[in-house]
């Protein structure tokens, strides 16, 4: 593989394997949920169209598992476009994105995954790239060297990242569209995983479909990947089709909670809860307690428990609120 290839290479690695690409919606239609972001990207897709030109660049962010790569995709597909991926941090050197910008054919749709881990340094080769779809880049050494401006062909940038906050406000204000991906409903997910289950020809009652629902944190990611742990329980019990019975053991025995909290969201509260009297307590005390980097905690974990409203981040900290201590069976301190 050249180094060209190897930047350029599928940034989909992620645990679920080839079974996750086939249960990926390809259009816009197919994608359930985020209906705001849906209908304001099925706009600008439109308009772009009739305009015959590129869309705007896009940004996606939210949590992990909310469908930024899948949309990326389905943008493209929807473009007509030809999807070219790499990820921030194969990003090293200004040299790689340059060779990433310079394959770019006319139209084309650049998923850069990841892109607040892109070196700081490099995302000046990105602005000009951006705005006026020129390459500047500094040929030769020393007292040899000179710029030379490249044309590239129009193309939109697709970045996708969990940290928004991340991002220097110059890269941040040349995407003219930002998406915020939230948490899907109950309802939202119980429609992917019924989906899933067709597309896995894999029979599921209403019931269990719910019941997955209620315990995926809000996440398809992980719904799906629980269908498929569901659905090896309902085999080897002999099951002909997902009911809430096997549903309920599987995920017990997966020690997904009644909530759809896993052993690490357990962790994360009872720590703060008992080893720091309910906060407020940094994120780094809470990472070297439970062993979990504070880039995981802080963009896998704390989203959904925020948004649940077990934990509030303070200046001071984080502290568990009376809903967490209710999750966790424990009394809320009168105090
Ligand atoms: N809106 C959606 N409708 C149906 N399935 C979805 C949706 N969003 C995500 N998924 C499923 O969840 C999985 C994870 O989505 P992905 O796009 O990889 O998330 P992210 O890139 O945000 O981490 C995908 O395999 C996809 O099948
Ligand atoms: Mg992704």
């Amino acid at each position: 593989m050249s180094a060209k290839e190897s930047i350029l290479r599928n940034v989909e690695v992620e645990d679920d394997g080839v079974l996750d690409n086939s249960i990926r919606p390809e259009v816009l239609e197919e994608y359930i949920g985020q209906e705001d972001v849906k209908e304001n990207i099925k706009v600008f897709i439109e308009a772009a169209k009739i305009r015959g030109e590129v869309l705007d660049h896009v940004l996606l962010y939210g949590p992990p598992g909310l469908g930024k790569t899948t949309l990326a995709y389905i943008i493209a597909n929807e473009m007509n476009a030809s999807i070219k991926t790499a990820s921030g941090p194969s990003i090293e050197k200004s040299g790689d994105l340059a060779a990433i910008l310079s394959t770019l054919e006319a139209g084309d749709v650049l998923f850069i995954d990841e892109i607040h881990r892109m070196p700081k340094f490099i995302e000046e080769i990105l602005y000009p790239a951006m705005e006026d779809f020129t390459l500047d880049i500094i040929v030769g050494s020393d007292g040899n060297s000179r710029n030379i401006k490249i044309d590239l062909p129009p193309f939109t940038l697709v970045g996708a990242t969990t940290r928004a906050g991340d991002l220097t406000s110059p890269l941040r204000d040349r995407f003219g569209i930002i998406a915020k991906l939230q948490f899907y409903k109950e309802d939202e997910l119980k429609r992917i995983i019924k989906r899933s289950a067709h597309v896995l020809n894999t029979k599921i009652s209403d019931a269990a479909a719910i019941e997955l629902a209620r315990r995926s944190r809000g996440t398809p990611r992980i719904a799906n990947r629980l269908l498929k742990r569901v659905r090896d329980f309902a085999l080897v019990n002999n099951n002909s089709i997902i009911d809430e019975d096997i549903t309920r053991h599987a995920l017990d025995r997966l020690k997904v909670d009644k909530l759809g909290l896993d052993d690490i969201d357990h962790q994360l509260l009872l720590t703060i809860i008992n080893k720091f009297n309910g906060g407020p307590v940094g994120v780094d005390a809470i990472s070297s307690t439970i062993g979990e980097e504070v880039g995981t905690i802080e963009d896998v974990y704390e989203p959904y428990l925020l948004q649940q409203g077990f934990i509030k981040r303070t200046t001071r900290g984080r502290i568990v609120t009376e809903l967490g201590y209710q999750a966790m069976g424990i009394d809320y301190p009168t105090n």
